[in-house]
């Protein structure tokens, strides 16, 4: 593994020792027990986008890692004024031992890696977010111990989250179902690769549908980042693709609820549902900093 582009270049085995890695930290930091294995290193973190959770646990994720991070918003960097990324990443890969960039385009992303000779990471992009599905796959298994018969429904847009929680719950072993309005389904890309795993994989337009017998529901907000324009067409095409009490009922009693975050309440999510399910969101969030942290071991120790 040279970089984390998108989760559809891990393989299995990839995914499960990440995660691995990521409860040995927790545990570590848990119990005061240093693990510097970044010393001297340096993380580049180009951001074109807004961020809380990325840009904190990165940062502070690196510090614990005994490295340096940096912090560079595309306001400040030439990129931002037309440097083509193929030289930023020659130049950058000079200076640091890894980039984490979060931007629009996937190509940004996949050229950083193609032209730079040092780690690269998705911190989010148009198209997939596989930092935060590593996090939500270690909450998953840290709340149910394994993912052996687990089934994992996505309700809403199918967008970045959608697409790389369909490519990680799948290949980890469990079910996905996912319910989004027509015009608003995953890229052919992604239904492709889901279609290879037969009927472990269900796509429809009906939420109540798609959370039958649910062990994990998740969603995520009706209009991205970018999008902030179509915020209202997008609320009458998402109406009823919310996480409620109603939905709850149809998938297992002891159903968990994850949310990548930030929330927007009543609409893709009800404020009851959120706080029955707040322990399970916030510590999902805590691990971002953990699942991300073992990535980073792993490309740049
Ligand atoms: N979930 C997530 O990526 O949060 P931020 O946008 O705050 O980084
Ligand atoms: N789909 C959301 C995820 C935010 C973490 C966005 O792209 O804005």
């Amino acid at each position: 593994m040279k970089h984390l582009l998108k989760m559809l270049d891990l393989s299995t085995e990839e995914i499960i020792d990440i995660l691995n890695l990521a409860d040995q930290l927790k545990y570590e930091l848990k119990h005061g027990i240093p693990h510097p294995h970044l010393k001297g290193k340096t993380l580049g973190m180009i951001f074109q986008k807004a961020s809380t959770r990325t840009r904190v646990s990165f940062e502070t994720g690196m510090y614990q890692l005994g490295g340096y991070p940096l912090f560079l918003s595309s306001n400040d960097l030439q990129i931002g004024r037309g440097e083509p990324v193929q030289d930023t990443a020659r130049v950058l890969s000079r200076y640091l031992s890894g980039i984490m960039i979060r931007t629009f385009e996937q190509k940004e992303v996949e050229d950083l890696a193609e032209y730079g000779s040092i780690p690269i990471i998705n911190g989010l992009t148009d198209f997939c977010h596989p930092c935060q599905v590593l996090a939500d796959l270690m909450t998953i298994r840290e709340f149910k111990g394994s993912f052996d018969g687990l089934k994992m429904c996505f309700i809403g847009d199918g967008n970045n989250m959608a697409n790389s929680l369909i490519v990680g719950c799948l290949k980890v072993g469990m079910s996905v179902s996912i319910a989004c309005p027509d015009d608003y389904q995953p890229p052919k890309e992604i239904l492709d690769f889901a279609k290879g795993y037969g009927d472990k994989f269900e796509m429809t337009n009906s939420p109540m549908q798609a959370a039958k017998g649910a062990d994990v529901l998740i969603t995520d907000v009706w209009a991205s980042m970018g999008q902030e324009g179509e915020a209202e067409k997008r609320k009458k095409a998402f109406e009823g693709y919310q996480i409620n009490d109603e939905l709850m009922a149809q998938a297992n009693e002891d159903a968990m609820v994850l949310h990548c975050l930030p929330a927007h309440r009543e609409e893709e999510i009800t404020e009851k549902v959120f706080e029955a399910h707040a322990n399970e969101i916030f510590e999902e969030a805590e691990n971002r900093l953990h699942a991300q942290k073992a990535v980073m071991v792993k490309l740049m120790a």
